[in-house]
């Protein structure tokens, strides 16, 4: 704690849980507790309380690498924004230079949760989310091995993914009500205008542009702008569409709430096979998840339906992100409860699989 004028206290009785603050956090007694960035679940809160600490200390980050690339995130989506007002050539070198930076913040953040923009007002949306689209995408990218270079493309290809947006009508993309046929047929244009756009004013490498044209293509076929099934959609497209519905939906909106981290992964689970490759959904729950939230995404007490129709318990997760905990079987296939519960493990036993999380 260097900068003792600058520390400020956070009185633990009055945190709420998801918050996070962009200091390391110490006692009264200067005893190092978490690192910068970690949510305060409730978890974390009432350790804190159980442990006696009734305040805790951090010093802000100002110039810290978060905050001056959401500076320099701003800066480009303003600068991409007039250039196509003005019908002007836009600078890509600044914004390539920008995904450089991204790329080694993500390379340096590996094994820390990685922190995500939080938009201040509607209209900081697309930079916020473009920036934490490239965010997680580079970190998906390189946990599945894929080479630097690539990883680095499909960085600024998911950064740029939505700029066709910036040719949408603000109107109809900040609207709050249910949008017509006709908005929604002008919204399901964005990622050809942003591909004319990029591709026509300067030299964006092809896995790149593939993901500004392709990241609203579905497994299944049937999205757009050419109903590609699978693995006709360019891996960078197919990393980055789980990556924006993802930040999407941890986002608030002015039409909806924003889903914990927890929702949005359970979220994308669902979509299997309807919009996300099965393999690539999986990898995303295994590797992701632990980088992204701290709580098993089956804690302790979670009842869920098994494919065999059994209804199950968790009763120990076996790691964060994993789908094959230790559950109690509680019913039989017709969810009838059973006389004497037993004990499974599901890593071992594969013939039961959790199908759906049920609510408490
Ligand atoms: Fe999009």
């Amino acid at each position: 704690m260097e900068d003792i004028e600058k520390r400020l206290e956070v009185i633990v009785e009055f945190m709420t849980p998801g918050a996070t603050l962009s200091g390391d956090t110490y006692d009264s007694e200067n005893n190092y507790l978490y690192p910068a960035y970690t949510v305060y679940t409730q978890d974390i809160i009432n350790t804190l309380k159980t442990k006696g600490i009734k305040k805790i200390y951090y010093t802000p980050a100002e110039n810290n690498d978060a905050t001056l690339l959401t500076q320099q995130a701003k800066d480009i989506w303003e600068s991409l924004f007039k250039a196509i007002r003005n019908n002007a050539r836009p600078d890509m070198n600044q914004t390539k230079d920008f995904v450089l930076s991204l790329h080694t913040y993500v390379k340096q953040n590996k094994d820390r949760f990685l922190y995500l923009m939080k938009i201040k007002d509607y209209d900081d949306y697309t930079f916020t989310h473009s920036v934490n689209v490239g965010i997680l995408a580079m970190a998906m990218a390189s946990k599945h091995g894929l080479e630097e270079k690539l990883v680095h493309e499909i960085g600024l290809g998911a950064f740029l993914h939505d700029v066709g947006k910036l040719m949408i009508p603000k109107e109809i993309l900040n609207k709050k009500e249910k949008l017509t046929g006709d908005e929604f047929e002008i919204i399901k244009k964005h990622p050809e205008y942003g591909y004319e756009y990029v591709a026509k004013h300067d030299h964006i490498p092809p896995n790149a542009l593939d993901i500004v044209l392709y990241h609203h293509e579905n497994y299944n076929g049937k999205g757009y702008p050419q109903g590609f099934q699978d693995e006709e959609i360019p891996i960078g497209a197919r990393i980055t569409s789980i990556c924006d519905v993802y930040d999407a939906l941890i986002t608030p909106r002015p039409y909806k709430r924003a889903y914990s981290s927890r929702e949005a992964i359970l979220a994308i689970m669902k979509e299997t096979r309807v919009k996300f490759n099965p393999v690539l959904v999986s990898r995303f729950v295994r590797d992701m998840t632990p980088i992204l939230q701290k709580e098993p995404l089956l804690p302790v007490g979670t009842l869920v339906l098994l494919t065999t129709g059994e209804v199950a318990q968790v009763e120990e997760p076996h790691s964060t992100g994993d789908l094959r905990p230790i559950v109690k079987i509680l019913t039989n296939d017709r969810q009838q409860k059973i006389q004497r519960p037993f004990i499974v493990d599901l890593t071992m036993d594969t013939t039961r699989s959790v199908k759906k999380i049920l609510p408490r």
